[in-house]
């Protein structure tokens, strides 16, 4: 949420700075700001909305400045305006900042008294304003921004410039990412290692409550104690092609098409179907630790929540002596619950850096809970605060709405649940289905996009207009139901409800009429006629239903989408790409901004 970016060498900062930006918009995008120096002389830009406004901004005579700091904003303090962006100037302090500060009230009144006085609505200013306070008593701005953040409650992730230091950049984190990116006499900074690409791949992640210096010729960093720390410098691997469209018109739609590729990586050296093998390498969990565990809690939030809950569908077939929680952080955090004896917590996230997610890893880990992860962004926050876990390769997701990430989440929980009833004792004969099917489950998903892309491009078309839906599915179809309907409320702005399909009846289908749509997802199994009487029940009060099934049984239905495949356990997945083509047109043909939704951001770093 919000992107931060920062540089000091001896290049056009104002051209790293926009294009890092341009990377990060993904992150919010509501406002955007950069300042940058010569010799002290400011030259602050700022704008209403996306980044691309600040680029016809640039002007040449700032061409020489190499220092500077930037931001992308998704408002958490005031409406989004020009005023409210960041970078926030007071005094000879420009500040821009990821997070909340709780006290900024508190600071504010003892800072008015002091003769400051603010122009924005943000907590951020009152930061910069604390941090001049401190700066102007012996102009050491290190010193200062840390004396600061003792004073401050809430989380943050800052980037520092005093106008009288054109050596410095003074960053800390606190709960909101922060890496420094390390070059030949430059140093760089992002709030996500995406932004760093094509500048180098050699960075230090911040942790929290370390404030760091960072000058041309390197980066001091201390803690929150004051103490010196030594710096680990990392070296990352980022592709610059997975932030690129390939020729897509939007990232979603790009995404949707990675899933083969982004998949096989998933399951790369992990599930080998020559050898019967499944494997882990990750989780630094012994055998005799996996098959003691009888206690699962998955913690997630959003799309990964969903792809958790229909992991679990899957665990629960086949680890029997195991129950499992799933649950939305953002609950879980302020719930008083009970951790059973054998407890596992695994935390299920795209970017590692959701902070309700977060939140409740620091709690189980309290509690003495081991902590699994499964992360896409490789040296996030919960990838490198976990004790073990599984990285799900799904490349970079640009877009907003998560696709990818939630099929390989699925895939990745499952392949855990797996390994640990292997351990626990399923036999070859049991597990061999499951490996069977995950092996062919990319091409499947090719085939999918390859013969249902235009289909679904036309029902979009034909549903675009309504403003109301409900996707509805049982067993493990509700899971995707639910998934379903995020989908397309987040991209299209409709109206939409995910709901078990037999629980319709017990008060939502009090709204159905024919302003109405329903998507039903209908496995051929043993629960098809139930899921017939549910789509009947809803045509008659005069819905409009389209159905996606794998069945090829007569099935009377305003429209249906019929999934061939010789799957049997993972058709889901298969639904499910079906679900996020619908979204996806749906969103275009309204005329939304489909990369990047209003009202959202990718990662969301504030409670
Ligand atoms: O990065 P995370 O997987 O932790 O993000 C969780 C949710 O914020 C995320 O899935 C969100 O719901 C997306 N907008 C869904 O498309």
């Amino acid at each position: 949420m919000c992107g931060i970016v920062g540089y000091v060498g001896s290049k056009n900062a104002q051209s790293i700075l926009l294009e890092g930006l341009h990377r990060l918009e993904y992150r919010g995008y509501d406002s955007a700001g950069i300042v940058t120096f010569q010799d002290g002389d400011a030259c602050l830009l700022r704008v209403k909305g996306k980044v691309a406004g600040l680029d016809s901004l640039v002007n040449d005579s700032h061409r020489d400045d190499s220092i500077g700091i930037g931001h992308t904003r998704w408002a958490t303090h005031g409406e989004p305006s020009e005023r409210n962006a960041h970078p926030h100037n007071v005094g000879d302090i420009f500040l821009v900042h990821n997070g909340i500060i709780e006290n900024y009230k508190d600071l504010k009144s003892v800072l008015e008294t002091r003769g400051y006085s603010f122009v924005s609505e943000t907590d951020t200013e009152v930061l910069t304003a604390l941090v001049d306070s401190i700066y102007q008593q012996d102009k050491n701005l290190f010193a200062a921004v840390s004396e600061a953040l003792h004073m401050v409650v809430g989380a943050y992730g800052i980037a520092v410039v005093a106008k009288d230091n054109m050596d410095e950049v003074v960053v800390a984190r606190s709960g909101s990412p922060l890496v420094i990116g390390v070059g030949e006499g430059e140093t760089f900074i992002a709030s996500d290692p995406s932004a760093l690409v094509g500048n180098t791949n050699q960075v230090i992640f911040l942790k929290d409550g370390e404030v760091a210096k960072c000058t041309r010729d390197g980066v001091t960093v201390k803690d929150s104690a004051d103490q010196a720390v030594e710096p680990i410098v990392e070296t990352i691997e980022m592709d610059i092609q997975a932030m690129q469209k390939k020729g897509f018109d939007h990232f979603l739609v790009k995404e949707i098409f990675d899933q083969p590729e982004s998949l096989s990586a998933t399951l790369a050296g992990r599930v080998v179907k020559d050898q019967d093998l499944l494997r882990l390498g990750g989780l630094n969990m012994s055998e005799e630790e996996l098959r003691a565990v009888k206690h699962i809690f998955i913690v997630a939030c959003g799309t990964a929540s969903y792809a958790s809950m229909m992991a679990s569908y899957y665990i629960e077939r086949f680890a029997d002596d195991v129950v499992i929680d799933t649950v939305v952080a953002s609950e879980l955090r302020y719930r008083s619950f009970n951790v059973p004896e054998n407890s596992l917590a695994i935390f299920v996230s795209q970017s590692g850096e959701t902070a309700d997610t977060i939140a409740c890893l620091k709690e189980m880990k309290q509690r003495g809970v081991r902590c699994l992860g499964v992360v896409n962004a490789v040296g996030s926050t919960i990838a490198r605060e976990v004790d073990g876990g599984i990285y799900i390769h799904a490349g970079a997701e640009i877009s907003v709405a998560s696709t990818k990430g939630f099929t390989s989440q699925v895939v990745a929980l499952v392949l855990f649940g797996l390994v640990m009833a292997q351990a626990k004792g399923m036999s070859i004969e049991d597990v061999r289905p499951y490996i069977d099917e995950l092996d062919a489950l990319p091409e499947e998903i090719a085939a999918v996009l390859d013969t249902k892309n235009e289909e679904v491009k036309q029902l979009a078309a034909d549903y675009s207009q309504y403003e109301h839906a409900f996707y509805i599915g049982r067993d493990i179809l509700y899971p995707l139901a639910l998934e379903g309907a995020l989908k397309l409320k987040e991209t299209s702005y409709i109206h939409v409800e995910g709901q078990p399909a037999g629980e319709l009846k017990h008060g939502s289908i009090a709204l159905i009429d024919d302003r109405f749509f329903e998507v039903a997802f209908v496995m051929d199994n043993e629960l098809f006629e139930k899921s017939m009487s549910n789509i009947i029940e809803v045509q008659a009060r005069g819905g409009h239903v389209i159905v996606v099934t794998n069945s090829s049984r007569e099935i009377e239905a305003e429209r249906v989408v019929r999934i061939e495949s010789r799957l049997k356990m993972f058709t889901p997945l298969l639904f499910n790409v079906v679900s996020q083509l619908f979204a996806y047109y749906v969103a275009v043909n309204r005329g939304n901004d489909v990369d990047q939704p209003r009202n959202l951001a990718k990662s969301v770093t504030v409670e």
